[in-house]
């Protein structure tokens, strides 16, 4: 290690940062993970139009219900919400998450299938952690969500991507991928518009994929971040409905309700949500229990449903008022998805723009986007976009009479590349 001693102000700061680097265990090293902190980084800016964070609107929290709710509960039920809670989470949440599957789904768990999470991305991490050793093949839609890929990255998982069209995962890709002998143990996805493309999986490849599931012995992970945030008609069935022997559900409270809480829910065969269970046990226990009990009463108050609902009307908004600015103002040759619901449309541009060293250029004229690199796997040998000339913008909590501004100033700065 780096010695540190007789070192003063900036260059002691520098020179202690090179010695704890100097620690990090070699998963880590490998991990990067600067893009997240850079898209985070920007949350706060007040003076820029940011487009980058997947950040519900605010606007969309029921302030003075929460408020309410949670000091009822504090002051009568101290002893549950302030306490520790069983680590698959408290009965009353867990009956409430499997009657809204059952409605939604036509299926509810059955014992042991259930367990609260920490939101979604602790499901990823749970899974990754109890199945994945380093070099263990996982599989993703490429593009996709930067958290699914830290998670399996993170135990060093080798990642494999499939390409991703209007209908969603290229799932014949992936069974060209099987044919060759690739061996997932995990193929990941997120059927319902998708993070960062906006689009979904069709329901025959839904059944292709858990066809798939069956024949070569591997789990999908289901990512349903998004699914209740359709614009139009309800979405296909999902995986775990239609396929729940081989399906593990991650579901989030983060994007319908509030990311604050941390509050999500794993759905997927016993045997591997016990697994989940234990390895949750030994990371952060169980998932906060006031969280837990103000998601069950805001739910069977019937305000989650409200919420939901105008939730939907106004992304469904922010989704019409961006891709009309898109069409207003973009050059020729750049091509986005029309989202039918979620949070995103993925933008690409003409070969040869790099939308990484853009994103100074957009800095510059007050402008936030996430460039389409890091959601990409790269040289997977199916055919995925490398992600270089793209941009995933988010437009859920950017306000209505921003919008055209922001895309007007985006548009500049790929003009200006052109
Ligand atoms: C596809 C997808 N899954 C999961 C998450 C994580 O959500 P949570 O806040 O529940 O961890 C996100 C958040 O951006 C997401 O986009």
């Amino acid at each position: 290690m780096t010695a540190v001693t007789g070192q003063q102000g900036t260059d002691r700061d520098d020179t202690d940062r090179r010695a704890w680097d100097e620690l990090l265990a070699r998963r880590t090293h490998a991990l990067g993970g600067g893009e997240i902190t850079a898209i985070l980084s920007l949350a706060g800016a007040t003076d820029v139009i940011t487009f980058s964070g997947g950040f519900p609107e605010p606007a969309t929290f029921s302030t003075g219900v929460l408020a309410d709710t949670a000091a009822r509960l504090i002051a009568t039920e101290p002893e549950v919400v302030l306490q520790y809670s069983a680590t698959e989470g408290l009965p009353g949440i867990r009956e409430y998450v499997s009657g809204r599957l059952a409605a939604a789904e036509g299926r509810a768990p059955g014992a042991g299938e259930l367990m609260i999470t920490s939101g979604g991305i602790d499901c990823m991490e749970l899974l990754a952690k109890s199945y994945v050793d380093p070099g263990d093949v996982v599989v993703a839609e490429s593009p996709t969500y930067l958290g699914a890929l830290m998670a399996f990255r993170g135990y060093q998982a080798g990642m494999r991507g499939v390409p991703v069209d209007d209908g969603g995962m290229r799932v014949e890709a992936l069974a060209d991928l099987l044919a060759g002998g690739l061996r997932p143990k995990i193929v990941y996805t997120i059927p319902d518009y998708q993070n960062p493309t906006g689009l979904s999986m069709t329901t025959d490849r839904r059944q292709a994929l858990a066809d798939l599931a069956r024949r070569y012995g591997f789990l999908i992970l289901e990512d349903v971040a998004y699914r209740e945030l359709g614009f139009g008609a309800a979405p296909p069935p999902s995986l775990w409905s239609l396929a729940p022997d081989v399906t593990v559900q991650a579901g989030t409270f983060s994007k319908i309700f509030s990311p604050g809480f941390r509050m999500g829910w794993a759905a997927g065969p016993a045997e591997v949500i016990s697994r989940l269970v234990v390895a949750k046990q030994n990371s952060d226990q169980c998932a906060g229990a006031l969280g837990q009990r103000m998601v069950e009463e805001y739910g069977r108050g019937g305000h989650l449903d409200r919420q939901i609902a105008t939730a939907r009307t106004l992304y469904e908004r922010r989704a019409g008022l961006t891709t009309r600015a898109l069409a207003a103002h973009m050059p020729d040759g750049v091509t986005w998805t029309t989202p039918a619901g979620g949070f995103f449309t993925w933008l690409t541009c003409p070969e040869g723009v790099d939308t990484v060293a853009l994103s100074a250029a957009a800095r510059a004229e007050k402008v936030a986007y996430v460039p389409g690199r890091p959601f990409c796997l790269q040289d997977t040998g199916a055919g995925t976009e490398t992600g270089t000339n793209q941009i995933r913008l988010a437009y859920s909590r950017v306000a209505d009479d921003l919008i055209a501004e922001g895309i007007r100033r985006i548009a500049g700065v790929i003009k200006s590349a052109l």
